[in-house]
């Protein structure tokens, strides 16, 4: 889909599937639907007022319910971003998502994409045949972030219900709420509204070009275990033993891991497995030291990145070769 306005921005739309694709029998359900079944000339067909805010170039990357997410489909989406960004003719470009896993390809594309350009990664709560479908709003909106000028040098956004979030920070909250994504440490950086976009604080953690991380279709392994009340080791002994190559524990409170989990954790480290402790909190950084001695047990600590991002961090280091000595500085800093 192309518009006569030659001077507004050209966007690019790659969509990928999730509930903004997603269809069901009856317009009253907002749940029991297929997710990633519509196209990307549907959505688009949707919102007839894209066309006065950008010039739009469409491609149908993928169409999966985002918990299907692989990162050989995260390589080709890498891939194909940083290959429209280096065109003069594309000045940014937005992915629509499901929510499930969105703030996981959010932040791999913050840490690989090369460029200055805006990403803008969108998605729905509700499919696009519910009454009051949130979809249309939100790739309005998402191509009105990417088309601003305002949106440059930012890293990867998530433009979702009226407000801008940094891939870095921005998580899930809801399973139904359609204002189910937060930035529980910072706050949005900005809103989007009426096709006016305001950013209120900056990023300031290192990205895309910043960011020395390369795409890799071969991701090393590595796997999620989380500290509960009874927890066993017998988690942590089986990933060491399928051979991963790193763990991130979502642990209690201040990262905390049960006692049960701590030994294994030493073990796994003496045989070579990277090990971050993040919490399953939802908010707040780990502390180093803190709730478990991480000097003693060779382990790192995740910052305020939660599980699901620190296990994208941590993959990304191990394939770009960081030394164990490394691993920390590196959660330090992206
Ligand atoms: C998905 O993540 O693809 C399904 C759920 C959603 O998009 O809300």
């Amino acid at each position: 889909m192309n518009s006569s306005h030659t001077s507004l921005p050209r966007i690019a739309v790659l969509a990928t599937g999730g509930t903004i694709a997603g269809e069901a029998g009856d317009a009253s359900k907002t749940s029991g639907y297929k997710a990633g079944v519509l196209g990307v000339d549907k959505l688009l067909g949707a919102v007839p007022s894209l066309s006065q805010v950008a010039r739009i170039h469409a491609e149908q990357v993928a169409s999966i319910d985002s918990k299907d997410m692989t990162p050989a489909l995260w390589a080709t989406l890498c891939t194909r971003v940083n290959a429209l960004l280096a065109q003069d003719d594309i000045d940014g470009i937005v992915i629509t998502h499901g929510t499930d896993t969105l703030e996981e390809t959010a932040y791999l594309l913050h840490l690989t994409v090369k460029s200055e350009k805006p990403v803008v990664l969108t998605a729905a709560m509700r499919p696009a045949t519910a009454l009051s479908a949130d979809g249309p709003l939100n790739l309005l909106n998402a191509v009105t972030v990417a088309a601003s000028r305002a949106s440059w040098k930012q890293g990867v956004l998530v433009a979702f219900n009226n407000q801008i979030h940094c891939a870095r920070d921005v998580t899930k909250t809801s399973t139904y709420a359609v204002d189910a994504f937060r930035s529980p440490e910072g706050g949005a950086l900005g809103w989007v509204q009426d096709g006016q976009v305001e950013f209120q604080r900056a990023v300031v953690r290192p990205h895309t070009l910043r960011s020395p991380f390369q795409i890799s279709a071969d991701l090393p392994v590595v796997e999620i275990v989380t500290s509960y009340a009874g927890a066993s080791r017998a988690a942590i002994d089986a990933f060491v033993a399928a051979g991963v190559k790193g763990l991130v524990i979502a642990g209690t409170g201040n990262g905390s891991l049960h006692s049960a989990l701590q030994q294994a954790v030493a073990e796994a480290v003496r045989q070579g497995v990277a090990v971050v402790r993040s919490s399953r909190v939802g908010a707040g950084h780990v502390m180093r030291n803190g709730a478990a001695p991480d000097d003693a047990l060779g382990s790192i600590t995740a910052d305020a990145l939660n599980p699901y991002k620190a296990r994208v961090l941590l993959m990304l280091a191990l394939a770009a070769g960081t030394a164990s000595a490394d691993l920390q500085s590196v959660f330090d800093t992206y």
